[in-house]
């Protein structure tokens, strides 16, 4: 079983994090905003909670969150260099971060998707929910925890 964890970014894996974040978006960020524009991407790094991710120790992406008010862990950046797409990482990564989110103390993930983005697909089947638009990404959330009293009540 490979095993993927999360470290922290610094300041010299700015480089990485931009260039596979503009390898995967450059095209949709294009599309929805007019062009992609490096600086923006470099001037954000270091607001959010930043990490790089590993499978058996090889950098394979980068991810970005912040913790919300009301309990919410947004999700804001999730990208895995080309060659390891569509071999299940994604998944795992996944299943890890809602791992950090219940143990951070948020009761939600949420995260932003472009329709068109085949990760919208993704998400969908992870079993985020859409929940609004904002211009043109779609708003998804899953719930972690279940609603207090929607549990089975028989005895
Ligand atoms: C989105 C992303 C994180 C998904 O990770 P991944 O490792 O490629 O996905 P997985 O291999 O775990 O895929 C799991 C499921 O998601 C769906 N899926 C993944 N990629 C898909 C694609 N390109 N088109 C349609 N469905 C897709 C499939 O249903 C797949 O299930 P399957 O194994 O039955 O085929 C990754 O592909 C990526 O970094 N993409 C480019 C960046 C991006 O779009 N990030 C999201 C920004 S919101």
């Amino acid at each position: 079983m490979i095993e993927v964890t999360f470290q922290p970014a610094t300041i010299g894996d700015l480089d990485f994090a931009h260039d596979v974040t503009k390898a995967n978006m450059e095209s949709l960020v294009d599309k929805h905003y007019g062009g992609w524009d490096s600086e923006i991407f470099k001037s954000g790094f270091g607001s959010n909670l930043e990490y790089i991710i590993f499978a058996d120790g090889e950098k394979i992406g980068f991810m970005s969150y912040s913790i919300e008010e009301d309990r919410k862990l947004f999700l804001r950046n999730l990208q895995l260099v080309k060659e390891k797409q569509g071999q299940g990482f994604g998944t795992i990564v996944m299943k890890k971060l809602e791992n950090v989110a219940l143990k951070s103390g948020c009761e939600s993930l949420i995260l932003a998707a472009f329709p068109d983005n085949p990760a919208y697909r993704f998400y969908k089947g992870l079993k985020y929910l859409d929940t609004e638009s904002r211009g043109t990404l779609i708003m998804m959330k899953k719930n972690l925890i279940e609603p207090r009293g929607s549990g089975d009540q028989s005895p």
